[in-house]
């Protein structure tokens, strides 16, 4: 049983905004998490948590979360947005690179770290992956959330751009050149990898967005909870995992 079957077992209030196909998986296996830690105020880390996201439903569940980002306009949204839900006690933003994190949070403090969509446009992947693990305290966990390699292959192909499809498949970081938004794209081993060299233990591995950017509109927009649900089913499995537009590696500091 995977921690995404665990939560759907768990009463109670639950950490998050209504559950989308787009972040279905990603706050069912956090909200697994903090039932774990159920009454404990956690201390929450997000790197390019942008304009709060997962921040600001995270303090609205009780905990402090500390944002970094590079984006000023970003962190004045966060700003914003933190205290338009009353929350603005609980939700400190940081402006700094992710690629300097060591210097920007203190050692052991974290008891979850996010890390969403940040590792593909970072400098040095392995040097944040590293302050990650040691901006938490032995036993926290980390969210870390990567572009998927395939999916960017398949999305290319089906769209007609065939060469790009075949740069992007034969380039060892997974971009289609100098040209792509992104420096890097992972498939679940190589980002596995990268965690498990920063002395992180990788406990699930899920697909986000397994079907969510292929479906047309009409059918996204007219059967929502459906696609929850087939998203939710599909997340863990072989091959769908491996398809997802981005990978989701949940793991603990030991
Ligand atoms: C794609 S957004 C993801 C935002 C959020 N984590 C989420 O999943 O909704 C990437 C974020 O990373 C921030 N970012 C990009 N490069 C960064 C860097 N080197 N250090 C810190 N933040 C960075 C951007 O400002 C942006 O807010």
């Amino acid at each position: 049983m995977t921690r995404l079957d665990r939560v759907e077992q768990t009463p109670g209030r639950l950490a998050g905004p209504p559950l989308t196909p787009r972040t279905v998986v990603i706050w069912s296996v956090l909200r697994a998490e903090l039932e774990r830690r159920t009454g404990a105020a956690l201390t929450v880390l997000d790197v390019g948590g942008g304009t709060g996201g997962f921040a600001v439903p995270l303090a609205q569940a009780g905990h402090r979360v500390t944002v970094v980002d590079a984006s000023p306009d970003a962190l004045a949204a966060l700003t914003r947005r933190a205290a338009e839900a009353g929350v603005a006690e609980r939700v400190r933003a940081v402006q700094g690179d992710g690629d300097a994190l060591a210097g920007l949070v203190e050692p052991g403090s974290a008891d979850l770290v996010l890390c969403h969509a940040v590792l593909e446009v970072v400098d040095d992947p392995a040097a944040v992956v590293a302050a990650l693990a040691a901006a938490l305290r032995p036993g926290g966990a980390a969210s870390v959330l990567v572009a998927g390699r395939a999916a960017a292959v398949l999305g290319r192909a089906m769209n007609g751009h065939l060469d790009v499809a075949a740069a992007l498949a034969a380039d060892p970081a997974g971009t289609a050149g100098s040209r792509d938004t992104l420096r890097r794209r992972y498939d679940a081993d190589r980002a596995a990898a990268l965690l498990a060299a920063a002395g992180l233990v990788v406990e699930e591995i899920h697909g986000v967005r397994v079907l969510a950017d292929l479906l047309p509109a009409a059918v996204a927009d007219g059967q929502p909870a459906a696609l929850v649900e087939l998203e939710r089913a599909l997340a863990a499995r072989a091959p769908w995992r491996d398809l997802a537009a981005q990978l989701h590696l949940f793991a603990r500091r030991p």
